[in-house]
């Protein structure tokens, strides 16, 4: 057996923090040290990642790609467009993945070893990174002009894309459209992330990095059926509280944190309401979403949907206060100085916490200071069964793309999320959460 089988074949324990792993991964509190269990105690498989790549300049990362999924545990099918021939040798990719690479249809020895329908049945997942604008174009459409969007056609295993292209090819009507499309049917797309592009120019189009794209991609296996049959409550964003009909008082959330912990618990099977105040993000698809502004409406949205409720995750930064008395017409500018009375807002989830019965209640700490002291402080009075507390400001997590958690429950539990992308973030969150909440039934 050759060295990559055989790490393939490994079925990982890997505790949340280190490595995310395409095994069941086991969650340890207090301040143990990770558990590692030996590979030879299970004979599971490493999941088949099919690793679709179409051509871009990002192609040129794919080696180190399929090296992070191999080191995760996964068996590394890759299958290349003619485009992406250009840019990365099929050589590379079969001497990174252990596998021949497939490139063509019409191969008749390698359709002999492995058809393509066989192929498309063979993968627990397909991962397409880079994804060209042009092959994100044919994926939404359903064409079956080459191998690789045939094999998208023929699987039943679920896709990621990781797009990459210049800034004003995807920022381009018909390119959103068709990344809508691929979203509305459960495709994931992961990033891509703004910066600078091979073409000399700044602005979102860059393929996420292969980490990246290698934890998100095992961190969603991780997660599946973890919150099967449960109903979570999700809240993010900002809200907004009225001052006169032009102005409000609001903060700096963006709701990246919060979408992406209501996609994780969709991902890990959770039927899941996301309570939304106003983001400049598109709204998440299979789950159901409540737009709300103020705090006041946030809360009733929040009460009228707990009926059922297993878990209320509050990751909105609620604004504390509103106007004591905001204006029906626009203030104008005719005093020099201007005194605003303020009142305190409800608080969603402090309200919630105390009602008689209510659902297992994981809060969020946003701090610029004493972060450990504050975030305990919370857990206590607000009587939450977990809070995930996070150092803000000094261009510190707010709309930003990554975060890094420190979660604390109860009893002196403790474990840190170190800074990864807002979805891997998500993603053990809710393994966390899945695991505290069937501990606590
Ligand atoms: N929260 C809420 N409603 C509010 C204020 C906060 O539901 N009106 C929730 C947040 O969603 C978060 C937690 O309470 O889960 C803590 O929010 P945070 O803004 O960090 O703290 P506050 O309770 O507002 O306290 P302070 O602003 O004094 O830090």
């Amino acid at each position: 057996m050759h060295g990559f089988d055989r790490i393939a074949d490994r079925y990982l324990y890997i505790a949340i923090g280190g490595l995310p792993s395409f095994g069941p991964i086991s969650i340890m509190s207090g301040m143990s040290a990770p558990k590692t269990e030996s590979a030879s105690t299970s004979s599971t498989p490493g999941r088949k990642v099919l690793l679709g790549v179409t051509g871009g300049i990002a192609a040129y990362k794919c080696p180190d790609l399929v090296r992070r999924l191999v080191e995760r545990g996964a068996q590394v099918q890759v299958v290349m467009t003619a485009g992406a021939t250009q840019f990365v040798t099929p050589t590379t990719l079969q001497a990174v993945s252990n596998r021949p690479v497939r490139t063509d249809l019409w191969d008749a020895a390698a359709e002999a070893a492995m058809g393509h329908i066989e192929l498309a049945r063979w993968a627990d997942e397909v991962v397409i990174a880079p994804a060209s604008a042009d092959f994100l174009a044919r994926l939404a459409h359903g064409l079956a002009d080459d191998l690789l969007s045939t094999l998208c056609l023929a699987t039943i295993a679920p896709v990621t894309v990781a797009p990459a292209m210049n800034h004003v090819m995807w920022a381009n009507a018909a390119t959103q459209a068709n990344i809508r499309i691929l979203e509305e049917r459960g495709i994931r797309v992961l990033g891509p992330a703004t910066g600078e592009q091979a073409c000399g120019e700044t602005g979102p189009g860059r393929m996420l990095e292969p980490i990246e794209i290698a934890d998100a991609v095992s961190a969603n296996v991780a997660v599946r059926n973890l919150l099967s049959g449960l109903k979570v409550v999700v809240t993010a964003g900002p809200t907004r509280e009225r001052i006169d009909p032009v102005r409000f008082i609001s903060n700096r959330s963006s709701g990246k944190m919060g979408y992406a912990v209501a996609q994780a618990a969709r991902d890990a099977g959770a039927k899941v309401v996301l309570v939304t105040g106003p983001v400049g993000i598109a709204p998440p698809t299979g789950m159901q979403v409540a737009n709300v502004e103020t705090a006041e409406q946030m809360l009733d949205a929040v009460r009228s949907n707990l009926v059922g409720a297993n878990i209320f995750i509050a990751a909105a930064a609620v604004s504390d206060y509103k106007a004591a008395q905001a204006s029906r017409e626009k203030i104008k500018k005719t005093e020099s100085a201007l005194a605003l009375e303020l009142a305190r807002t409800p608080d969603v989830l402090a309200t919630v916490a105390r009602a008689n019965s209510h659902p297992f209640l994981v809060g969020f700490a946003a701090e610029t200071e004493h972060v450990e002291r504050n975030a305990l402080e919370k857990l206590e009075s607000k009587n939450l069964d977990m809070i995930a507390a996070n150092k803000v400001g000094d261009g510190l997590a707010f709309d930003k793309d990554d975060n890094a958690l420190t979660v604390y429950w109860p009893g002196g539990g403790k474990q840190e999320l170190p800074l990864s992308s807002k979805t891997v973030i998500a993603r053990q969150l809710v393994a966390l959460i899945a695991e505290r909440y069937k501990s606590k039934k």
